[in-house]
């Protein structure tokens, strides 16, 4: 039998659809996303922020995680200002940020919302977060809020951010959209959201772990076993991190970088396919 061209073509496109995009409650979400946490951080100038923000969406990547914490306010700041002088459309985009913890009161989560949205210049966010957990917080309090700003179109999902189980359950039941993600640090040293019993309860009930820190552990460089099956794909060890992370099922990632090459070999990371003996190698790597 003939295989045309075109259909060839379209089934080459669907699967690195798979491969690259996250679909959930109707949303394509790119696996591999950028983290700006130290946008911004630069004392005397935010040339290094700039050019990092710039080649990132150059690249191609769509996803950037924020938060109004980064920077006090100048992460956003210069996010917003890179993708209104790359004329990138607001629609091509999935944008995250978070309200501090402490600013969790009703009217706060409001007030803070709209001072993220300005500084980013736009006038919805795809997710907003609840950055951390804070002892004594009234989590019902705060997703009032948080519900509203869905209602008034401000926010597009609701998420939490390193929330253990019974808190991420409290939160899915108080937010009135499904709750998208918790995002939390796992990373191939780091399992402490597998060990809670986090990722599973994700996994069971369509919300994303968001894996934060993916890459920035020493091991993740020097580990002999990734950089042997890195070896044997022709990338790099941090690369093979990045792709064991998207494999799992509803797993997503933000690294961050500075370099142009790190930020592409990322980006790419999520092209790699790991076999199942690989995954398993990984799995149980610690
Ligand atoms: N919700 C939370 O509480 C929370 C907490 C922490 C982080 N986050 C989010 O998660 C994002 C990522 O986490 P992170 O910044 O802590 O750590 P990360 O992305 O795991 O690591 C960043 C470090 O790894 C290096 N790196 C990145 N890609 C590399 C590559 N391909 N090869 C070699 N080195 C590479 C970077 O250096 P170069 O710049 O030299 O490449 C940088 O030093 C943050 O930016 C933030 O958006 C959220």
């Amino acid at each position: 039998m003939l295989v045309s061209p075109k259909w060839l073509h379209t089934l080459v496109k669907a699967i690195i659809n798979l491969m690259r995009y996250e679909t959930i409650h109707g949303l394509q979400i790119p696996k591999i996303g950028f983290g700006t946490w130290r946008i911004g951080n630069d004392l005397f100038s935010d040339e290094r922020s700039r050019l990092a923000l710039r080649s990132a969406l150059e690249m191609g990547y769509t996803h950037f995680d924020t938060a109004e914490v980064y920077a006090a306010g100048r992460a956003e700041e210069l996010l917003g200002r890179a993708i209104h002088e790359m004329k990138v459309p607001r629609t091509a985009l999935f944008i995250t940020s978070k309200v501090s913890p402490d600013h969790l009161k009703y009217a706060d989560v409001l007030r803070c919302c709209e001072n993220s949205l300005r500084r980013l210049g736009m006038d919805y966010l795809d997710l907003y977060l609840i950055h951390w957990p804070r002892v004594g917080m009234k989590l019902e309090e705060t997703f009032q809020a948080l519900n509203k700003l869905v209602q008034d179109g401000k926010v597009r999902h609701l998420g939490v951010s390193n929330f253990n189980l019974k808190l991420l359950k409290n939160a899915a039941a108080l937010s009135e959209t499904p709750l998208l993600t918790n995002q939390v640090s796992y990373s191939v040293p780091d399992r402490t959201y597998v060990e809670n019993g986090v990722l599973e309860y994700c996994q069971q009930n369509d919300i994303l772990l968001t894996a934060y820190t993916p890459i920035n552990h020493r091991m993740t460089r020097s580990n002999k076993t990734l950089q042997t099956i890195a070896q044997a794909h022709a990338v790099t060890s941090p690369q093979i991190a990045l792709a064991w992370l998207v494999t799992q099922p509803r797993v997503i990632t933000i690294p961050m970088s500075f370099n142009p090459q790190h930020q592409a070999e990322n980006l790419q990371a999520a092209d790699i396919v790991l076999d199942e003996a690989e995954m398993k190698l990984l799995d149980r790597l610690f």
